[in-house]
């Protein structure tokens, strides 16, 4: 099948390439030029485990190309896909530039039947809205065009993003009309050979799906880190509690980890946005209010233990800080707790030497030249005139440091966790004092 695919982002990149793996034949679209011209040499923008290979081997196959060119990106595609972002916007609604951007773009070139796939994460009613633009934009070119829209929702994951593409847990596709339906079972049909994992339902609720699911995410996150906050100040152990509850088959173990805070590019801008949809139509979400102003609170979390530690003088004092990234398995800085807490660092006095596996490049990008802010090449290089160790992403290579090699370098030999990566007994043996979120000091 010919598809185009607007927006070669986290999910658009994704979404070409592994629609391209399956045999067809893909053009991803995209008007930041400087972005297509790395890809069409084979450059991949970000980090994600696999891509790297899956694009090159696409593209090398003619199964995969790269361009900026609307009407060669509308000319080529049945499906036209939009992954394009949809960031917050002041008062934190989803801002759909883009989106309706892309729609007039579609709308603007297109010569014949064409369905429009909306990948992005969008609030309910925006099919609508890409619906009256195409049909505004073609009236306004005085043709009469058939199109569809469809809803179709992704819910892949950075860092195992190709994994949720080809095996999904689900496939949801919003559409009133059975016959588009069908096309998109046929485009899914190599992703669904095991069991069907096709759930067809009307544009909004898929819509709203997309916002369920994060906004669910979201709040056993912050719900865990609420018990976190409780635990430290009933004297409880959180990760005994965890455990406690996960056993629990109608709880589980997934998204109840304990930390700093939730980042990325997702939770938070959707819950803020979930909040503002339930806002417009009269309704006060407070259960989305309370979740994201946990997280809020939760991010400076490992600040105000640094500062307790330090009886608030962090003043001239060095950390090395393991993790930028959000989450691991990620270069994705977008809302990342690890900004927060440097930012305060920095703002007191102190000064922080940062690594990280993947994001360093995007770290670079964000933070050059900020006084106060270097990055180092390896883990152990932080810690070189440090006072104390932070972490705050839980890549697995800082699972078992050198606790020695770490109590020698540090000055002040104390380690604030914002992952409750290590057991706390086995830390202090070494002679160093350890700070988690929601275990006893
Ligand atoms: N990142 C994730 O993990 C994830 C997961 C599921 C859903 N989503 C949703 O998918 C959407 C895209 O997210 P992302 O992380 O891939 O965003 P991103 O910022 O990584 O990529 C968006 C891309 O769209 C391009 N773009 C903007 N306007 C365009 C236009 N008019 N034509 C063509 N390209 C255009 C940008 O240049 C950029 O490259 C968002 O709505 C997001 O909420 C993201």
């Amino acid at each position: 099948m010919n598809i185009t695919i607007f927006g070669s982002g986290y999910v658009g990149l994704v979404t070409g390439a592994c629609l391209a793996e399956v045999g067809n034949d893909v053009i991803c679209m995209d008007i930041d030029e400087s972005k297509i011209s790395r890809l069409k040499k084979g450059e991949i923008p970000i980090y994600e485990p696999g891509l790297e290979n899956m694009v090159r081997e696409n593209q090398e196959a003619g199964r995969l190309q790269f361009t900026t060119d609307t009407k060669k990106a509308v000319d080529h595609g049945l499906f036209q896909f939009i992954a394009v972002g949809t960031p917050p916007d002041e008062d934190g609604s989803a801002d759909l530039q883009y989106v309706v951007a892309v729609a007039k773009s579609i709308a603007g070139s297109m010569d014949e039947y064409r369905v429009i796939v909306d990948k992005s994460t969008v609030p309910v009613g925006t099919a609508d809205k890409v619906r009256s633009v195409i049909e505004k934009t073609l009236a306004e070119r005085d043709r009469s065009i058939e199109f569809d829209v469809v809803s179709n929702p992704e819910f892949l994951k950075e860092g195992a993003a190709i994994d949720d593409f080809m095996k999904p847990d689900r496939i949801v596709i919003g559409t009133d009309n059975p016959r588009t339906a069908e096309l998109l079972k046929a485009l899914y049909a190599p992703f669904n050979r095991s069991h069907d994992r096709v759930i067809s339902m009307d544009i909004r609720s898929a819509e709203l799906t997309k916002y369920a699911a994060n906004a669910m995410l979201a709040t056993k996150i912050s719900f865990m880190n609420e018990l976190a906050n409780l635990a430290e100040k009933l004297d409880a152990d959180i990760e005994h509690v965890r455990n406690g509850i996960g056993s629990d088959s109608r709880i589980g173990y997934s998204f109840i980890y304990p930390g700093c805070g939730y980042g990325g590019s997702c939770f938070p801008k959707d819950v803020k946005a979930l909040e503002r949809t339930a806002k417009e139509v009269g309704y006060h979400a407070e259960l989305l209010n309370a979740v994201e102003n946990v997280n809020l609170r939760q991010k400076h979390r490992l600040f105000e233990k640094i500062s307790n530690h330090y009886k608030n003088n962090v003043k001239g004092k060095v950390f090395a800080l393991w993790g930028l990234a959000f989450k691991p398995n990620t270069d994705d800085m977008r809302d990342a707790p690890s900004r927060v807490l440097l930012e305060s660092l920095i703002q007191e006095g102190a000064s922080v030497q940062a690594y990280d596996p993947e994001a360093m490049e995007e770290a670079h990008r964000i933070y050059n030249n900020q006084a106060g802010f270097s990055l180092c090449e390896t883990p152990a290089e932080t810690l070189d005139q440090a006072d104390a160790l932070v972490i705050v992403t839980e890549w697995k290579q800082f699972r078992s440091p050198d606790f020695d090699q770490v109590r020698a370098q540090l000055k002040d030999k104390v380690i604030f966790d914002g992952r409750n990566m290590y057991e706390p007994q086995f830390v202090r043996q070494f002679g160093l004092q350890y700070y988690a979120i929601g275990r006893p000091v």
